[in-house]
């Protein structure tokens, strides 16, 4: 087997970003104020940076990505009493976004091969309360947004992309988070971009837009008084220091992206030479992944009945940079629990004590149960690197089936 190589560090950064941080620093302007003011520049400019290179007309920076999630939903105006459906796999904030604003998620099963929301199973989850759809472009890729907005049309539904995995991801040439109604980012430190903390809301009706902004800075209105506070806001706003470094990072991005998007596609044909070894699929009208994690499912029965547990600590032994997966939703003590907020009626959820069952969520319970994530450090690396990781789990194969 190759000699085991070198995976790039995440992040990256270099002297640029150092001076355009210590320049906020120098200013004194660590904070930003109204659209119209004076105060801070890089949120102002990171959002127009950050609008181009989507294609999508309103970009508002907030702290965090969960964050940007319940801000869409509270300008989305769902609240105590609705439902909302939601992908069983993902990150907890796709769901407890929904808990926050008082609304009820309900858990969809995936795609076995996308590992996405799968669309064929929204229509029995839609009730009398279902109010909007939080689809999740696990890894970066795109869900079918098509598919998912036409059940929406139908049947009167918001669409949330929760796109905090997903910068540029594109998929029948239009950036993910310009579907559905509004899509929201992470800008946490592990993201493909990121400043540490921070997140954004994007959208492209001009209401809509207004709406978010309400919400995300206290019920403010651009352009009015200071202290004027038009209806119920929090305190969302990024501040300045998260948005020069937003600007820097953004500017190596997009080469980043290319390089990602094609290492996936290598890795993924490497891979799915191997018997029993599925990379996230890739449907054709995808035309750009981000790639952030990179899920990969394996037959057990090709790899001696090993799991997941067994699959990550040989990885981990070959110096390979992993990432643990999601635990499917409804499986987190929170919601098994049923440890929620006070005074709301979870008793319509399909999750919760028995409701929790993997029988009620069989693909993603199968799928959870033998795969690995490979860390998106990988997709950055050299294709040395990539040959590396595929001849390592080919070796295990052989020992393993013996
Ligand atoms: C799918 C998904 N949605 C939302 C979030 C929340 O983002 P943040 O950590 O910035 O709050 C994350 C973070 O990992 C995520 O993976």
């Amino acid at each position: 087997m190759t000699k085991q190589p070198k995976f790039v560090e995440w992040p990256i950064w270099d002297e640029n970003d150092v001076k355009m941080v210590s320049d906020v620093v120098k200013s004194g302007k660590w904070w930003c104020g109204a659209p119209q003011s004076q105060v801070g520049e890089n949120i102002w400019k990171f959002q127009q940076e950050f609008s181009e290179f989507l294609n999508i007309k309103h970009v508002f920076a907030c702290t965090n990505g969960t964050h940007a999630i319940e801000i869409a939903l509270m300008a989305l105006k769902i609240g105590r009493g609705d439902e909302v459906i939601v992908s069983d796999w993902t990150f907890v904030a796709s769901a407890s976004a929904v808990v926050s604003v008082g609304a009820v998620p309900i858990f969809c099963d995936i795609d076995p091969e996308t590992f996405l929301l799968n669309p064929d199973l929204i229509e029995n989850l839609i009730t009398e309360r279902t109010k909007a759809i939080i689809c999740v472009h696990l890894g970066g890729m795109p869900c079918e947004m098509d598919k998912i907005l036409q059940i929406a049309k139908a049947h009167d539904l918001k669409v949330i992309e929760d796109s905090a995995h997903a910068h540029g991801s594109s998929y029948k040439g239009k950036s993910v988070g310009s579907w559905g109604d509004c899509g929201t980012f992470s800008f946490q430190g592990g993201k493909v971009l990121n400043s540490g903390e921070g997140g954004a809301i994007v959208c492209n009706d001009d209401d809509l837009a207004d709406k978010i902004y309400e919400v995300l800075d206290s019920g403010r209105n651009s352009g009015k008084w200071f202290y004027d506070h038009f209806s119920y806001g929090s305190d969302f706003r990024l501040g300045e220091l998260n948005a020069a470094l937003l600007r820097t990072q953004l500017k190596k991005y997009p080469d980043q992206l290319k390089t990602r998007n094609s290492n996936a596609i290598y890795l993924s044909k490497q891979l799915q030479q191997i018997p029993g070894v599925h990379p996230q699929k890739m449907h054709e009208d995808v035309n750009r992944c981000a790639r952030y994690v990179f899920p990969v499912y394996f037959d057990p029965e090709k790899f001696g009945g090993i799991d997941y547990i067994q699959m990550y600590k040989e990885l981990e032994e070959a110096g390979i940079p992993t990432d643990a997966c999601y635990p499917p939703l409804h499986k987190l003590d929170l919601f098994v629990d049923v440890k929620l907020l006070p005074n709301v009626d979870y008793g319509s959820a399909n999750w919760g004590g028995a409701k929790s069952n993997p029988e009620n969520f069989p693909v993603v319970s199968r799928i959870y149960k033998n795969a690995f994530e490979l860390s998106h450090r990988v997709l950055l690396s050299e294709r040395e690197s990539l040959d590396y990781i595929a001849d390592t789990i080919k070796s295990m194969q052989k020992k393993y089936a013996n």
